[in-house]
């Protein structure tokens, strides 16, 4: 199947009211366990592949992902998540994404808009969708830290402002989730009233990062097999249902793969000490994996969609 824009499964879910999982991917059997996943469930998906992603592997992940959505019977879409700069966009682009973020939610909203406009530009000249951001999501993990203090939820002022401006495709916007595995203390609190106020001033599809639920048995089979997992807590399924019935229409979701992998992982180095082969190791983890997405797919109604 030819690959879709961002755009065309949003706009699909967003008609429908449905939601659809971009699930990040830095190796083979991540890949593998999201197009299993998608296949089995007959669901749309973006493959979200990080900045982060492409400096630890170069063109590499990239050629994977080509690789498996270009066999896959489901839509799916290659989309740059949080790319940092227009010639990161650009580079994607160029390697055949049809999806990118241009992600400068942490500069002032002019400059914001003005780098947004520059990556829409472009991309629309050659068919690719493009997401950006307003609002600042809280950052508790090691890469980029924002504190809960700096951390703004987005306005629907804003938001309407913004997108109008840009030009972007989709919009991410800031309503209490956090990227990671520390989403708070206690229960995340989800600002739904927010994301109705934003839905009803902005026709462009909404983006949720940091969605992972952070499943609470995976965590304790994590730390039962020797992992420090502390204050692991994520974003409670009914919150994404509501999320999704107040207007949201991408759902991020990254850690819950990290931590449904090291279980496979942890559990299997544990329990059969004597194996050594790499695919025997990692073949749990891709198994867990893709358990945790097919779980998620379901919850987003993006399953039987395809
Ligand atoms: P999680 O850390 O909640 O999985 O969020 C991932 C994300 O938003 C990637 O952009």
């Amino acid at each position: 199947m030819t690959l879709k824009t961002g755009l065309e499964i949003l706009k699909a879910a967003q008609t429908g009211s449905y939601g659809v999982g971009a699930f990040n991917t830095d190796n083979l059997e991540t890949t593998q366990a999201i197009m299993e996943a998608a296949e089995e469930t007959r669901s749309p998906i973006l493959m979200a592949i990080t900045a982060g992603a492409l400096k630890y592997s170069g063109t590499r992940i990239v050629d994977i992902a080509m690789a498996e959505a270009k066999n896959a019977t489901v839509p799916v879409a290659i989309h740059l998540d949080h790319g940092d700069s227009f010639e990161s966009c650009m580079w994607c682009i160029r390697k055949g994404f049809t999806s990118v973020m241009i992600d400068k939610s942490h500069e002032d909203e002019a400059t914001n808009i003005r780098e947004t406009q520059r990556v829409v530009d472009a991309a629309h000249a050659v068919g690719v969708s493009v997401e950006a951001e307003i609002g600042r999501l809280v950052e508790l993990g090691a890469e980029v830290i924002i504190s809960e203090e700096n951390a703004t939820l987005t306005t629907a002022d804003e938001a309407e402002r913004f997108i109008s401006a840009c030009g972007a495709d989709t919009l991410a916007i800031a309503v209490g989730t956090a990227h990671g595995p520390n989403k708070g203390r206690g229960r995340p609190e989800i600002n739904h009233q927010r994301i109705a106020e934003i839905r009803a001033r902005v026709e462009q599809p909404l983006v949720m990062h940091g969605a992972s639920s952070i499943p609470q048995d995976v965590v304790a089979r994590v730390n039962q097999a020797g992992g420090v997992l502390k204050d692991a807590v994520g974003i409670h399924d009914d919150d994404i249902t509501q999320a999704i019935a107040s207007g949201m229409c991408k759902v991020n979701v990254g850690t819950d793969l990290r931590i449904a992998s090291t279980a496979g992982i942890r559990e299997l180095i544990r329990d059969k000490p004597d194996i050594i082969d790499m695919r025997k190791i990692l073949a749990p983890a891709r198994e867990e994996m893709k358990r945790v997405i097919v779980k998620k797919m379901n919850l987003l109604g993006s399953a039987g969609k395809a």
